[in-house]
């Protein structure tokens, strides 16, 4: 069970052109390529013959031939062509709303009547020229869910990241952590006062200690924003170093997860040398560290149902089972109100 009404991350601009990409999303196959307009467009990616992958076919001024028998379609997903006899009248393809902003090509997967551009996150950074920025992702053999946990429970970072991104500093009587949830945003803000930079960040802070603040924020369905801010001890808290950082998750299906990352950095913006070194300390928490603990975890789980196995809760775990309840709330929610959209249909 998925949230469909929302926003999903389909890709990064950069990678998309006329070429289909073809991509599972919430368990349906979807592609998505520019039209001739340079304008990102998705359809369904499963031809309603045999169930071909279209992203597979040709495409040819926004008309997409499948791979297998032949059968045109246009971008609106209406079938316009049968190179074997009529057009048959039931070929259409899923068109999904979709908006290209910051950098980022977004999918709305629900219903497309409360399709709704302002819900989209500020994911502005990623294209402000006052920030470089480093993209990424990750292909996980996990349920999202045990990918939001993570990313919601900051306590993991000084164990499972010490050495790199985070250090054994960034916890105990340093660390402070506030959650709270306004509207559907869970917020889980943690502050660390008075820490000497992990050896991770300790190039691009360049001092000694300072005061940091990591608040990670849950925006529905799966998208997650992290402010991340170095500031001098006791200082203004806005003017040090800010590293804000996307994770921008998909659920593939029930066992797998699309993870697209992108982290900014303010200062030093022309350094290359400096964004080498984001870029490897970002790939080497997320891709050598949290993956493989992330999978690690739903292997040893053996079900992607977290609650049945009565897991042991901790204080820090308040955020994500807020999370987790939030969600099952409104994917009830969503189901209930499309069983009465069906009810009231007429026949
Ligand atoms: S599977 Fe696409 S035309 Fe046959
Ligand atoms: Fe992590």
């Amino acid at each position: 069970m998925f949230l469909r009404n929302g926003w999903y991350c389909a890709g990064w601009s950069g990678e998309l052109s006329e070429a289909p990409i073809g991509r599972r999303m919430l368990g349906e196959q979807v592609m998505v390529f520019r039209g001739d307009d340079g304008a990102p467009v998705a359809l369904e990616g499963r031809c309603p013959h045999r169930f071909a992958p279209l992203h597979l076919g040709t495409i040819e001024h926004e008309r997409i031939t499948c791979p297998y028998h032949g059968l045109v379609f246009d971008r609106g997903g209406a079938c316009i062509h049968n190179p074997h006899g009529d057009v048959p009248k039931d070929a259409k393809l899923r068109s999904y709303p979709v908006v290209e902003r910051d950098g980022i090509i977004w999918v709305w997967m629900g219903d497309p009547e409360q399709v709704d551009p302002d819900a989209i996150i500020d994911g502005s950074f990623v294209v402000d020229p006052g920030y470089a920025t480093v993209l990424g992702y990750l292909n996980v053999a996990a349920h999202y869910q045990l990918v939001i946990d993570n990313l919601l429970d900051l306590t993991h970072p000084a164990i499972l990241h010490k050495g790199g991104l985070s250090s054994e500093e960034y916890m105990g009587p340093n660390l402070e952590h506030r959650f709270h949830q306004e509207g559907t945003a869970i917020h889980s803000d943690y502050t660390f006062a008075n820490v000497n930079p992990s050896p991770g960040l300790a190039p691009l802070w360049g001092k000694r200690k300072s005061d940091v603040r990591a608040f990670m924020t849950l925006h529905m369905p799966t998208n997650l924003v992290l402010d991340f801010r170095m500031n001098e001890v006791d200082g203004p808290m806005d003017e040090g170093l800010f590293l804000p950082t996307l994770h921008l998750l998909v659920p593939e299906n029930e066992e797998r997860t699309h993870y697209f990352y992108a982290m900014g950095r303010n200062a030093q913006v022309d350094n290359e040398e400096l964004s080498a070194i984001t870029a490897k300390m970002a790939r080497h928490a997320f891709e050598n560290e949290d993956e493989p603990m992330i999978v690690a975890c739903q292997e040893m789980m053996g079900t992607t149902d977290l609650f049945s196995l009565k897991p042991i809760l901790l204080k820090s775990d308040v955020a994500a089972v807020r999370a987790r309840i939030l969600m099952d709330r409104l994917i009830a929610k969503e189901a209930a109100e499309a069983g009465l959209a069906r009810e009231v249909a007429p026949a």
